[in-house]
């Protein structure tokens, strides 16, 4: 039976994928790089530096930086990103998720936060959410980044529960990934033509219904 459930932060709990993305996107016309937003799916959950590593493969001359300008140009995005988030309050929680949270907690279940993000914590306060989770993985702590599933089993391990009873909810296709080599049952949302990999796909939170998703859980 089913024990917890697991979220990723970015573009699940509050839209702050659309401020990556935009932080991105500065960083990238500075640079002269094109910058779609098809690209940028795959930054989702990706590592900050690694992140900057894809951008910067898609310029048309490739230009050789060295490991303080990549530093460099890797703090400039995250100077961006956290102007972005000063602006956050609770208003934006993405439709649903209170509820949907409230419901997991009120069925006694556990809930946990696996996001990739050294800013999730800043984030999760300025939501007022940091009491709806009992674990909020610790980032720095882990050896390797989504689809390698230990952020996952991180986060399961430190609420106690066996991976295969835990539900993951991601809206990157790497974080699906993880989820399903956690040996996790998976929740995308977004477009399914992203999602190859998932359990089941939802096109917004809005739709995240819990006891709709403990049945097709429990199968
Ligand atoms: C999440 C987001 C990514 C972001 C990563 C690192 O996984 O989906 O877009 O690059 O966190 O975030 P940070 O705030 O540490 O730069
Ligand atoms: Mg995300």
């Amino acid at each position: 039976t089913l024990q917890a459930v697991i979220f990723d932060l970015d573009g699940v709990i509050t839209d702050t994928a659309e401020y990556h993305y935009q932080a991105w996107k500065a960083i990238a016309a500075e640079l002269g790089i094109p910058f779609t937003r098809e690209f940028n799916e795959n930054l989702k959950g990706v590592s900050r530096i690694d992140s900057l590593k894809l951008l910067l493969s898609q310029a048309e001359t490739p230009v050789s930086y060295s490991d303080e300008e990549l530093h460099q140009l890797a703090e400039r995005k995250n100077k961006l990103y956290v102007e972005l988030i000063e602006t956050i309050t609770p208003a934006d929680l993405l439709p649903g998720v209170a509820d949907f949270v409230a419901a997991i907690r009120a069925a006694g279940l556990a809930t946990g936060i696996a996001s990739a993000s050294k800013n999730a914590v800043a984030v999760l306060t300025r939501l007022g959410v940091m009491d709806r989770f009992d674990v909020i993985v610790d980032v720095t702590k882990l050896k390797n980044n989504k689809p390698d599933p230990e952020i996952f089993l991180t986060a399961a391990a430190q609420l106690g529960a066996d991976p295969a009873a835990c539900i993951g909810v991601e809206d990157a296709a790497s974080g699906v990934e993880a989820i399903k080599a956690a040996g996790m049952f998976a929740v995308a949302i977004g477009r399914a033509e992203h999602f190859p990999h998932a359990d089941i796909v939802l096109p917004s939170t809005s739709q995240l219904d819990f006891r709709e998703l403990k049945q097709a859980f429990e199968g």
